[in-house]
């Protein structure tokens, strides 16, 4: 009598880990986007202090900029862009993602489905807000406001 249930309990411990980590949900896309560093770029202030961040203002994008070679970017008012993709069309815009420095491109075309989905409901139940980060800058242009200098990567 005793065996069957030890059984049944060793096999429902091991499904549960892994069912709960495959069900997208908002809570896991929360988490998700502080892990993989997401708020580092995309939220003002947030590298520096994370804790002390609300997360209305989250994702909002940065006005710092980023020169380098390919010229100056700003990242992206994601709360601007997510809420007005369908679920679908963030799949196939992170699958393609083609963006100019220093937008960790890789960590968006490798992430699985189901993170994705989950980052996508956390933005559209944090909800539509802010600007619209600024506009490129070609290489040469000057940044009217600060901006993170990178080099050149060294001659091979
Ligand atoms: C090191 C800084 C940095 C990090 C970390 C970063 N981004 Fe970005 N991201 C940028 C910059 C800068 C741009 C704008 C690139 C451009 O203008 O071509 C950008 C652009 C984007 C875009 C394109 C939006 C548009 O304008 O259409 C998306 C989507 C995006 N990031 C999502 C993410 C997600 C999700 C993460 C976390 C996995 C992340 N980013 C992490 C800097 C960053």
């Amino acid at each position: 009598m005793r065996k069957p249930h030890r059984l049944l309990l060793l096999t429902t411990l091991l499904a549960l880990p892994l069912s709960s980590q495959a069900d997208p949900s908002p809570e896991r896309g929360r988490y998700l986007l502080q892990i993989a560093g997401c708020n580092d770029c995309h939220t003002a202030g947030y590298l520096l202090a994370p804790d002390k961040t609300p997360e209305q203002a989250w994702l909002l994008g940065d006005t710092l900029g980023w020169s380098g070679p390919w010229g100056t970017t700003y990242a992206s008012n994601l709360r601007l862009i997510l809420p007005r993709l369908s679920e679908e069309q963030w799949l196939q815009l992170a699958r393609q993602a083609a963006y100019r420095p220093p937008m960790p491109n890789h960590a968006l075309r490798i992430m699985e489905e189901d993170d994705l989905r989950s980052i996508h409901r956390f933005v559209v139940q944090l909800g539509a807000a802010g600007q619209p980060a600024p506009a490129a800058l070609a290489p040469g242009q000057t940044p009217a406001g600060p901006a993170v200098l990178v080099p050149a990567p060294p001659a091979p």
